[in-house]
């Protein structure tokens, strides 16, 4: 990604300006952008003394995974809740730090918010990219003035916007409101994010695939027949493909947006329904990809059409290029079709 014209545009700026084409916005959805910005830089800030800081490590307790908590997670967590919070604008949020739904202050807010407040929590002792991903949903009119965890289970379909937060070598934040994809680049001298590429597209075609090879003996046929064929030379495809696997899928996916290919996390004898949770960390960057052209599928359904009914359930997902994609559902296919016939 890289900046089309010299001049700066911070990201509330952005905000303000797109927010001004739309002359019946009423300027919360850019209130609550705003507000992840600023807790965003907040994490940032400590993401990047936490070796000093003593934020590093584990706080000894378990999340409602059974996932061994790190201090920063609950950092992350207490900070975008917080920002959410003041502005009076969301009425509940969804975290996976949080067993059911945290109720805001202001009830009347109109938006449902999910947080994974750290993503690739693991990787934060080893100084390799973590990330904060966000999904924005409005609460449906109902008599029941009463907020429900019923009222947060929305397909991905009616995000109103979702993005990420990378703390990389950089700290980026990419945020989409279904009118493409918007990235911006932390600059910590002046404490702004600024714009660094507007409505960007991801490659039709990638020559990179990322999944943890380690569960493969337990992967079904179609797939590890997938991975084969990315192995294989073919020069018209450009294969064999790289292998590239981080183990956060928010920087996993990031450089699938940036270079194509496909980052897949499937169903496995340890986890067979998958390990990724459907409403904070697949269906956001589903709708990332999907606005920069590529597709996400669970193997059969588009992710964003799940009608979810659990708040943390997870869900299989492959996610790319939309050349990419295609081809593995080809393979999952055709081995599916096999088992059954
Ligand atoms: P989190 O740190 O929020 O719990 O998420 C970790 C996830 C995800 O980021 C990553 O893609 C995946 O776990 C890695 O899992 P494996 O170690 O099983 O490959
Ligand atoms: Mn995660
Ligand atoms: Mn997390």
């Amino acid at each position: 990604m890289s900046a089309k014209s010299n001049k700066l545009v911070t990201l509330d700026e952005y905000i303000i300006q797109s927010q001004n084409r739309f002359p019946g916005a009423t300027g919360e959805l850019s209130q609550l952008l705003r507000d992840i910005g600023l807790a965003a830089k907040i994490i940032s800030r400590e993401v990047n003394k936490a070796g000093i800081t003593s934020l590093l490590g584990a706080d000894g307790s378990t999340n409602i995974h059974g996932e061994s908590v790190k201090k920063l997670d609950l950092f992350a967590d207490q900070q975008l809740i917080s920002a959410l919070d003041r502005s009076l604008i969301t009425c509940m949020v969804i975290s996976e730090e949080n067993d059911g739904i945290v109720r805001l202050n202001s009830q009347g807010g109109k938006y449902i918010v999910y947080l994974d407040p750290l993503d690739g929590s693991s990787n934060i002792d080893v100084n390799v990219s973590i990330g904060s991903i966000f999904s924005i949903y409005m609460r449906e009119a109902r008599f029941d003035p009463n907020l429900v965890e019923s009222d947060a289970l929305q397909p991905g379909v009616r995000q109103v916007a979702a993005g990420y937060v990378l703390y990389g070598s950089s700290t980026i934040m990419v945020y989409t409101t279904g009118m493409g994809v918007s990235a911006f680049t932390l600059d910590p001298s002046i404490g702004e994010f600024i714009l660094s590429d507007d409505d960007f597209q991801m490659p039709e075609h990638g020559r990179i695939y990322s999944i943890n090879e380690g569960s493969y003996n337990s992967w079904e046929l179609g797939l590890k027949k997938y991975i084969k064929y990315c192995q294989e030379e073919d020069d018209e495809t450009g294969r064999p493909y790289k292998a590239r696997y981080i183990g956060s899928m928010v920087a996993d996916v990031h450089r699938t947006l940036i270079k194509g290919g496909i980052f897949i996390y499937p169903a496995s004898k340890r986890y067979p329904n998958g390990k990724l949770r459907l409403m904070y960390e697949c269906n956001p960057l589903s709708f990332i990809i999907e606005q920069a052209g590529g597709i996400s599928t669970d193997g059969e359904r588009r992710i964003m059409e799940i009608m979810p009914d659990a708040l943390h359930q997870e869900t299989p997902i492959f996610i790319g290029s939309k050349k990419n994609v295609e081809k593995v559902k080809e393979f999952l296919k055709e081995y599916r079709e096999e088992v059954v016939s």
